[in-house]
């Protein structure tokens, strides 16, 4: 089975594209390597937010070479702040294939693409379509957004049956002369006017006219996806504990949220002040002070992080500490050599200058 009413959306689609488009760094040059890592970054990133990311990170690794060859530890402070960072290990694993099998290049070839970690049809869709000009689809949200919206179709689009479906209807209609510009005009249409949240702008839209959830004034109730669970809360203790001009920090374990990245030492659920002193007296750490600091939330995707700060000034000399494998940080360190996930950088504020 198949969606058989996509091929009305191509004319109109690609003249619109042609004249709207906007400039994006990835844009003035899609060479693969380019295309790959602006797609992994888009993904769960605003554009906006990405470009910053994108012309750092390629500026230190501007080869596919360069990015097999970085630490782990370099690449994840470089991708500090973008989240979801198995993306980035994701990322590295595929380069250090990339070179050993490829020479250091991207495959011009979707199945091959595919076995790349971290490269699922989308991506290697769209690496395929627009570095390459191979005619592939590439569907991501904003694609079944648009699609759903103009067939006026009700059918769940967190299934991975109806992704697969829309990827073979739309193989048959991609134009064989420019599956890029196709895609990317899919993507922009559901990102600039076909928007997810608020009024889609149906008066700028150049596939108004043949639009069946714009004739049935569906819009809004469009695409349909099951509600999503409500997020679990984790209540934490931050503890930003300075010895001198050193700061304390441990490794989160290798695997699970935010894995193997650096962050102040927290304690499940609310304390208090005086719980505080006690659990650093009980060790026999020796403290100057022991004060409250700022509050902070982080929402995860299925995750929230309501935590407490804590603000603990050890004497000198202390070595007695209730907290197993801690690391004493410089401050600079903290911006320029541990990655610490955005939910912490609330606390950074804390440290003394
Ligand atoms: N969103 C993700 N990738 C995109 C692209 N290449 N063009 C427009 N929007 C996008």
């Amino acid at each position: 089975m198949e969606y058989n009413s996509l091929g009305a959306v191509v004319e109109p689609l690609c003249l619109w594209y042609e004249e709207n488009k906007r400039s994006m760094p990835w844009r003035d040059n899609p060479a693969p390597y380019h295309v790959w890592i602006s797609e992994i970054m888009l993904q769960q990133t605003r554009i906006e937010a990405a470009k910053g990311y994108y012309e750092r990170f390629l500026k230190r690794l501007p080869t596919i070479e360069s990015l097999a060859d970085v630490s782990e530890e370099e690449l994840l402070k470089l991708w500090e702040g973008l989240g979801y960072y198995n993306r980035a290990r994701n990322l590295h694993k595929a380069a250090k294939i990339l070179v050993e099998k490829y020479e250091g290049n991207l495959p011009a070839d979707y199945g091959l693409l595919l076995e790349l970690p971290g490269v699922g049809s989308y991506t290697a869709g769209a690496i395929a379509s627009i570095a390459y000009g191979i005619t592939a689809p590439a569907v991501d949200g904003n694609v079944l957004r648009v699609l759903m919206r103009f067939m006026n179709c009700r059918d769940d689009i967190s299934k991975m049956s109806v992704r697969k479906k829309m990827e073979r209807s739309l193989l048959k209609v991609i134009p064989k002369e420019y599956p890029g510009k196709f895609n990317q005009a899919l993507m922009e249409l559901g990102e600039v006017i076909c928007i997810p949240n608020g009024t889609p702008a149906c008066a700028k839209c150049p596939l108004t006219k043949d639009c069946l959830a714009k004739r049935e004034g569906t819009q809004m109730e469009l695409p349909v996806k099951p509600e999503k669970k409500a997020r679990r809360i984790e209540k934490k203790t931050v503890l930003i504990i300075e010895r001198g001009n050193e700061v304390g920090i441990v490794q989160r374990p290798r695997e699970g949220l935010l894995a193997g990245m650096w962050e102040f030492p927290s304690l499940d659920g609310y304390l208090t002040l005086g719980q505080i002193k006690k659990y650093f007296e009980e060790s026999g750490a020796e403290f100057d002070a022991v004060r409250k600091g700022v509050t902070g939330k982080h929402v995860f995707s299925h995750v929230e992080w309501h935590m407490k700060g804590f603000c603990v000034i050890l004497k000198e000399k202390c070595d007695n500490l209730p907290i197993q494998h801690i690391v004493w940080a410089k401050k600079e360190e903290l911006e320029n050599r541990y990655a610490v996930p955005v939910a912490y950088h609330v606390f950074l504020r804390e440290l003394e200058q």
